[in-house]
């Protein structure tokens, strides 16, 4: 797992010695890579590599953000109250206990730098979403990766890398890049079982996908505790990606300690817009939860057909294993598909060589993938 880490450009020598120096362990941090998005020969490619909105986004959410451009000489509300008080509706949360950033992967910046110092560690699935440990090494903190036997995270894997210096878990639920989940008794038991100056961080980017009714709501968990925090984000079903915006409920003191070194502006004026118009759209929330869950399995089960290995997933993407001998593996076939326009995520920097993760399309686009994949794994 280190050699995520160890794979950082290294600095050359000359230029660390003649210019500002980097606090001790931010040139060890990889670089955060994002999917792939562009095909070489395509203007338009078909982009199932980052989790993004097939759908787009809200008619509601669009004409927020066009009507905000009469606003645009103005900074924007630095509390995004218009927007707290919505979602404080909308999920039935206290307003103060909001927080709101510039995507959720501001909001484990901000927990990290809040809670971390040097000689702390965090913690996370071995295959956990890459933004926690570039936030925890950011914050100078070491980074425990908890090995998830087929490929979920497991409660004791995570407890066993904990211990007095632990600050942070994160728990992505359900996971990114595998889509796998973790039920209400299982992140109970986690819960029950950390100290409590652990801040347990809940992120539910995928929670509107998902269909297990034991699926664990990090919202609901939230609630009555004094060290979670559970985290949202309008990028995936609500299809604002591009306009970055996340938000996080924790106990008013979380929150309070948080609040003081967040950026002043840091959702900007039609992010917040968009944003609060996308809320009042249940029709198109509604249209992206059917779509993701009529073709997630239509996806997999297409997949293991081939005889690729997936797994349960309740996000908008299915993680698939591909086999590992030359002229057959997950890196040619993505080059395949990325011949074809069709821009999937290979899984080597998460440590899952072998691993493909394919965002759900719309039925076409499935149909597409499959058909690229059937001729791929044929021709060898
Ligand atoms: C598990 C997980 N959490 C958080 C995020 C980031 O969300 P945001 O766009 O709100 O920063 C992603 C994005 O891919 C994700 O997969």
């Amino acid at each position: 797992m280190s050699d995520i880490l160890d794979r950082a450009p290294k600095v050359s020598a000359p230029f660390a010695e003649a210019g500002p120096r980097p606090k001790p362990g931010i040139l060890d941090i990889a670089p955060y890579v994002g999917g792939k998005a562009r095909a070489n020969g395509f203007a338009h490619p078909l982009k199932l590599s980052s989790n993004e909105n097939i759908l787009g986004c809200s008619p509601r959410a669009r004409a927020g953000y066009t009507e905000a451009a009469d606003g645009l000489q103005l900074y924007p509300d630095g509390r995004s109250d218009g927007l707290r008080a919505a979602v404080a509706s909308h999920f039935d949360l206290e307003p103060e206990r909001l927080i709101f950033g510039c995507g959720s992967d501001e909001v484990f910046t901000l927990l990290a730098q809040v809670y971390c110092e040097p000689g702390d560690n965090v913690v996370q699935g071995q295959y956990g979403f890459q933004a926690y440990r570039i936030a925890g090494r950011a914050a100078q903190a070491e980074v425990r990766f908890a090995p998830e036997p087929r490929f979920k995270l497991d409660v004791d894997e995570v407890l066993r890398k904990v211990d007095a210096r632990t600050r942070i878990v994160f728990v992505a639920n359900p996971a990114n890049p595998t889509g796998t989940w973790n039920t209400r008794a299982e992140i109970a038991r986690l819960h029950r079982s950390l100290p409590s100056h652990v801040v347990l961080c809940l992120d539910g980017a995928y929670a509107e996908f998902v269909e297990d009714p034991d699926w664990c709501d990090g919202l609901d968990m939230a609630r009555g505790a004094q060290n979670i925090i559970a985290t949202r984000t309008f990028s995936k079903a609500y299809g604002l990606a591009g306009l970055r915006v996340g938000w996080g409920y924790a106990p008013v003191a979380m929150i309070d300690a948080m609040d003081r070194i967040r950026a002043p502006f840091n959702v900007n004026v039609p992010a917040q817009a968009a944003a609060l118009a996308a809320l009042d759209d249940e029709a198109f929330l509604e249209r992206s939860r059917a779509l993701v869950r009529e073709e997630r399995p239509r996806l997999a089960s297409a997949l293991d057909v081939l005889g690729l290995v997936t797994e349960p997933s309740q996000a908008n993407f299915v993680f698939a294993r591909f086999p590992s001998e030359p002229g057959r593996n997950a890196a040619e076939a993505e080059a395949a598909l990325a011949d074809e326009g069709v821009l999937v995520r290979g899984l080597k920097t998460y440590g899952i060589g072998d691993g493909m993760r394919i965002t759900v399309g719309l039925p076409e686009h499935n149909a597409q993938v499959i058909d690229i994949l059937t001729a791929f794994l044929a021709s060898c």
